[in-house]
């Protein structure tokens, strides 16, 4: 009697068996916080409801439903619902975060359909990509001249997404706009937040230094850093970057990140918002690239690498971030280096 009592609320509350985390999401508070971070399900029927515990601050995110995408600028309310006029069928939903949390959060409840939740596909490949507002997707949909928010931010069209995409792999962004490995980026004053090793360590970019557990599943094949162009920056603002410190940084960060994924291989990205012309003599781009190669040399090269996105061209997003299409050539080299790499 009892046994089949626990069966009936096991089955009950089960509703959402099959659902997916995307990203670095803690299962406990199942909060949205880093961008790209989502949940993933398939089911029968002819809608499904994803609940919301709560919003904070601004938030948009993207909600794939059977591959055709929507975008919500702005979210708010109690739930997001799959479109009216879905055949009665199974169905598979995506919803994806498109901003970062330094504008807000979302925190998922349960997800609900008449009908029944079926097994969502297994994925087996991992990339983790680390970066600042170029992996974040910052203004990418907006046209510089403009200001970004939450809603200009599209994170599923970074390069990120894109590489992961093409390579069938799943994905989580260690993204915050501003970021740097040594130094952040200095808009009026220094800009005294955590830099990216510190916040690499936490679940949620705002939570306790080392909160992240590091979880067997989670574990990436592959980690993507993209990191330097904060560092870079300092006319008008600062001294220029001290590229021995910047060196030693990253070969300590991999280091420090190898403790957890003793088996990933890394590919080093090359900035598209630096340049060989501005500031004018220093080369920036070559010494970036040749300070990565530093790193590769140093690490002993066989699981770490160097990939260049070339400098974007005068088509950008707003505060001259990379545009649409210089994510989809970014998405090329990279996904190619991968590609190469692991033979996926
Ligand atoms: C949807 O289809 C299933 C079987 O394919 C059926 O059991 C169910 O009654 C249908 N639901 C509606 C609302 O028509
Ligand atoms: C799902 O969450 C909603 C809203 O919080 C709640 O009303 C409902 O009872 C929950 N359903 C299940 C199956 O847990
Ligand atoms: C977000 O930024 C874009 C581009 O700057 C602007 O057009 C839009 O009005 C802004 N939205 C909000 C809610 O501020
Ligand atoms: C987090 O770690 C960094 C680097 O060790 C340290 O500077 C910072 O004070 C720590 N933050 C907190 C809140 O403990
Ligand atoms: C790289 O190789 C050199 C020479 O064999 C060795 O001294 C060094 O510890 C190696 N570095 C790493 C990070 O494995």
């Amino acid at each position: 009697m009892q046994s089949i009592f626990l069966l009936l609320i096991s089955l009950t509350i089960n509703g959402a068996q099959g659902e997916r985390l995307l990203g670095r999401v803690n299962p406990e508070t199942r909060e949205l916080s880093w961008p790209g971070t989502g949940v993933a399900f398939s089911f029968t029927g002819s809608s499904a409801t994803i609940n919301l515990q709560r919003v904070s601050g601004s938030n948009s995110v993207e909600l794939t439903v059977d591959g055709i995408a929507t975008v919500i600028p702005s979210v708010s309310g109690a739930s997001i619902s799959t479109p009216p006029g879905l055949s009665n069928g199974t169905h598979k939903v995506v919803l994806r975060k498109r901003s970062e949390a330094l504008f807000g959060s979302i925190f998922l409840g349960n997800i609900t359909t008449v009908g029944t939740f079926e097994k969502d596909d297994e994925v087996t490949r991992k990339i983790e990509f680390i970066g600042d507002s170029i992996t974040v997707g910052y203004g990418l949909d907006g046209v510089n001249p403009c200001q970004n928010n939450a809603s200009v931010e599209n994170n599923p069209k970074t390069y990120g997404a894109l590489t992961a995409g093409a390579l069938k792999a799943d994905y989580a962004m260690i993204a915050w706009s501003g970021i740097g490995l040594t130094r952040n980026y200095p808009s009026n004053s220094p800009d005294p937040s955590p830099i990216m090793p510190v916040r690499w360590t936490r679940y949620n970019p705002n939570d306790a230094n080392n909160s992240y557990p590091f979880p067997a599943a989670a574990i990436p094949n592959v980690v993507v850093i993209n990191l330097g162009t904060n560092d870079f920056s300092y006319v008008g603002m600062r001294d220029p970057l001290n590229v021995d410190i910047y060196i030693a940084a990253m070969v300590q960060f991999i280091k420090d990140i190898k403790v957890h994924y003793p088996t990933a291989t890394f590919f080093l990205v090359a900035s598209p918002m630096i340049g060989d012309d501005y500031p004018a003599g220093d080369k920036t781009k070559t010494v970036q690239k040749k300070a990565l190669g530093t790193v590769v040399k140093q690490l002993n090269g066989t699981d770490v690498h160097l990939v260049d996105w070339p400098t974007q061209g005068s088509d950008v997003g707003c505060d001259y971030h990379p545009s649409a299409a210089a994510h989809k050539l970014g998405a090329s080299v990279v996904s190619a280096a991968i590609a190469e790499k692991l033979g996926w």
